[in-house]
């Protein structure tokens, strides 16, 4: 209840103090706003600038991925160990418990299956996603696909607009089809076209050569899917590598849930993203970490 009298007169006014007004520690996010920024520094580490996302919104197009046939046994154990979780609505409501408190990264788009033609989507209810309290909306773009670039930019366009009334920021994914070459060239102008499309995070592949030019070509974020299963050892040596030529994180999913010790491998990537570790490090870690929980 606001008292009338007896209140003590306010007097500290920092007279000749000015301000103070703090920068965002997110590339091209400075001009975003607040909300936006808010559920930004959810996703990404405030100190580090970095995140490691556990990607799992595989079976949309792919059905029971190896590793994700219950998700229960195998993706809740690893939540704890993420910054931040990428999936579906589906399974958000199915294996991921509410308490987890970790922000989410919410599959936004849907359509074709790996068993039709890929990349002919739409996409869902603005509703839900708020509903669902999600912290950022992913969406496909096929940059290059004759059939679907137009349909997943007009998805993309629609996402972030409806994500910027409501102060939730877009992942734009670049989606590889099958004729489209992963190489700097390619990732640096679907990755580009994203951002100029106005997605605030952009979600692409690793390349070895010149990667660098994909991450200092796109004026957002860029983090990396960790693609197909790799030995352990090379998983870490793509992340350091992404990492080390400016990629602000991992959105991986196979090379965690589908590793010899998925727990041991997540704490790994965690080391090389947030604590600038070396590959030998994390791999040691990784190492010692799956003999010392077999
Ligand atoms: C694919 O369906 C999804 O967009 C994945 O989230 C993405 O490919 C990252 O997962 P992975 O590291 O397994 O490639």
């Amino acid at each position: 209840m606001a008292d009338r009298e007896g209140n003590i007169d306010p007097k500290d006014f920092g007279i000749g103090i000015p301000q103070k007004s703090e920068g965002f520690f997110l590339k091209g996010n400075s001009h975003v706003e607040w909300g936006m920024k808010s559920r930004l520094s959810r996703i990404f580490d405030p100190k580090s600038g970095h995140s490691v996302m556990l990607a799992f919104d595989h079976g949309f197009i792919m059905g029971p991925t190896s590793g994700l046939e219950r998700m229960d046994l195998t993706i809740t154990p690893l939540i704890p160990y993420s910054d931040c979780i990428m999936c579906t609505r589906g399974a958000l409501r199915t294996i991921v418990p509410p308490t987890c408190n970790k922000p989410i990264s919410y599959r936004f788009d849907a359509g074709t299956s790996i068993l039709t033609e890929l990349n002919d989507q739409c996409i869902q209810d603005i509703e839900e996603a708020i509903r669902l309290n999600v912290s950022m909306l992913a969406v496909m773009a096929a940059i290059g696909d004759p059939e679907h670039e137009g349909i997943t930019i007009r998805n993309l366009t629609k996402t972030v607009d409806l994500g910027t009334k409501y102060g939730i920021p877009t992942l734009g994914v670049t989606a590889v089809g099958k004729n489209l070459v992963r190489d700097s060239r390619y990732l640096s102008l679907a990755s580009r076209i994203c951002a100029e499309n106005g997605a605030n995070v952009i979600k692409t592949y690793f390349c070895e050569e010149k990667f660098e030019q994909v991450t200092n070509a796109v004026p957002v974020p860029i983090v990396i899917a960790g693609g197909k299963k790799l030995p352990e050892r090379d998983a870490l040596a793509m992340a350091y590598r992404a990492i080390d030529q400016g990629a602000a994180g991992v959105d991986m999913g196979r090379n965690i849930f589908q590793a010899e010790c998925p727990i041991g491998m997540i704490l790994a990537v965690r080391a090389i993203v947030h604590e600038n570790k070396s590959v030998d490090e994390a791999f040691e870690m990784y190492e010692t970490y799956k003999n010392e929980h077999k």
